[in-house]
């Protein structure tokens, strides 16, 4: 099956030629590689080719689409999410205008203890369809690849039924999904004054379950006061490891917890939140590969302050952006909601947040080789926009779906 996309007003994050890009990084992200009335085939599931439309010579195509006036660019990569959770938290929002702080919330059994609560009510079924809906509302808002993390169950049973349910949203959608274990997501209240054997629960019964059953791609631990010590991270990640599972974790959110540090040496693929970040948070990210990954729409929808977006793109960093869906920070998935505060608050340009969005996504969930921009024999996860004169329009449009039509494994969604 060949399809032709023809006629488009402008191909953004193109690759030409054989050698793959890994990130975008640095005074590189001001960049977006384009061509202008372009056209691109399709074969199958993959780009086959593209190019400028003077250039169109085959014509071997079942279908065509008509993308005048329209840009077309890789779908979004949202590498931080919480998207399968029992129920919504308006409750703990309207408190937190009335003045109490997340911490405050969390310290009194809300927050993730709120949702965990909800979450072990719930059966597996119930909690998959919700999960699919969701993840089928933020597909039509232009992700074409996600990760979603655990972390609401707390204890071996809902821990395990929640990878379940992602397991089943990666059989059964054609987005690919990545999976990471996030039982260090809090301390659950049994174990307030014992947190020893929560972390041994964790290392010694669901690790090897999440890892015998094969429903785990990455560790993740809330490394925060209050929650997990850069010594109990420590420990998780090296567990993690033995089981092939690498790092991804909540880092530097509301203190300078050492996360950045434990995650970088512990080779994470990304460090995320990142509200916390001073020098030596630089350095260390500047001496290994991980990806700072960084979730303004949870400091905008928390008021609390925003990551130094900046700081790390001027030290030569990449810098990737990512949604942190979930029903307590941040109850939205929208990537181009999340573009905007990117743009208006963290000072990103357009093209800084449409490169933290395709390739540096794809970067923070290891699917750069198959994701993330316009390149031959890359999988075709494409956004086809409404009409509109650039990709600056995206950030600017705020609130609006720039969606016209997704394409999600080569297939017309
Ligand atoms: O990434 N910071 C920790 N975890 C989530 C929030 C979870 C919640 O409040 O339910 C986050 O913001
Ligand atoms: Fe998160």
């Amino acid at each position: 099956m060949r399809i032709l996309i023809k006629n488009i007003k402008h191909l953004y994050q193109v690759e030409e030629g054989p050698s793959r890009k890994r990130v975008v990084e640095g005074a590189d992200m001001a960049t977006v590689p384009a061509l202008e009335n372009a056209y691109l085939v399709i074969e199958n599931d993959r780009i086959h080719s593209f190019g400028k439309m003077n250039e169109l010579s085959d014509n071997q195509y079942e279908e065509a689409i008509d993308a005048s006036d329209s840009l077309v660019l890789p779908a979004w990569c949202d590498s931080h999410t919480h998207l399968v959770f029992a129920a919504p938290r308006e409750q703990e929002f309207v408190d937190r205008i009335k003045g109490k702080s997340y911490e405050e919330i969390a310290r009194n059994g809300g927050g993730i203890l709120n949702s965990a609560r909800k979450l072990n009510l719930m059966d597996e079924e119930e909690l998959y369809e919700q999960s699919l809906q969701r993840l089928n509302q933020v597909i039509a808002q232009g992700t074409g690849a996600i990760e979603i993390k655990s972390g609401y169950g707390l204890n071996t049973g809902a821990e395990l039924k929640m990878l379940r349910v992602i397991r089943r949203l990666k059989e059964n959608t054609p987005v690919p999904v990545k999976a990471s274990f996030l039982a260090a997501h809090a301390y659950p209240v049994e174990y307030k004054d014992n947190k020893a054997s929560y972390l041994k629960l964790i290392i010694d019964e669901m690790l090897p379950r999440v890892a015998e059953e094969g429903l785990a791609d990455y560790m993740d631990a809330f490394c925060e006061e209050g929650f997990f010590s850069v010594a109990d991270t420590e420990q998780l990640l090296e567990a993690g490891w033995k089981y092939g599972l690498k790092p991804k974790i909540h880092a530097n959110q509301l203190h300078y917890s050492g996360g950045v540090q434990v995650g970088v040496k512990h080779k994470a693929v990304s460090v995320d939140h990142l509200e916390c970040v001073g020098e030596a948070e630089i350095e260390a990210l500047k001496s290994g590969t991980t990806m700072p990954t960084l979730l303004p729409a949870a400091a905008f929808f928390l008021g609390i302050q925003y990551q130094p977006a900046r700081k790390i793109i001027d030290a030569g960093l990449p810098v990737c952006l990512a949604s942190d869906y979930n029903p307590g920070s941040c109850p939205s998935g929208n990537m181009n909601l999340l573009s905007t505060i990117a743009c208006t608050q963290l000072k990103m340009t357009p093209a800084e947040a449409v490169n933290a969005i395709t390739l540096n996504g794809a970067a923070a969930m290891e699917l750069e080789q198959e994701y993330g921009t316009i390149a031959v024999g890359k999988k075709a996860n494409l956004i086809i926009t409404k009409p509109m004169s650039s990709l600056d329009y995206i950030p600017y449009d705020f609130g609006n779906n720039p969606v016209q039509q997704m394409i999600v494994n080569g297939k017309v969604y």
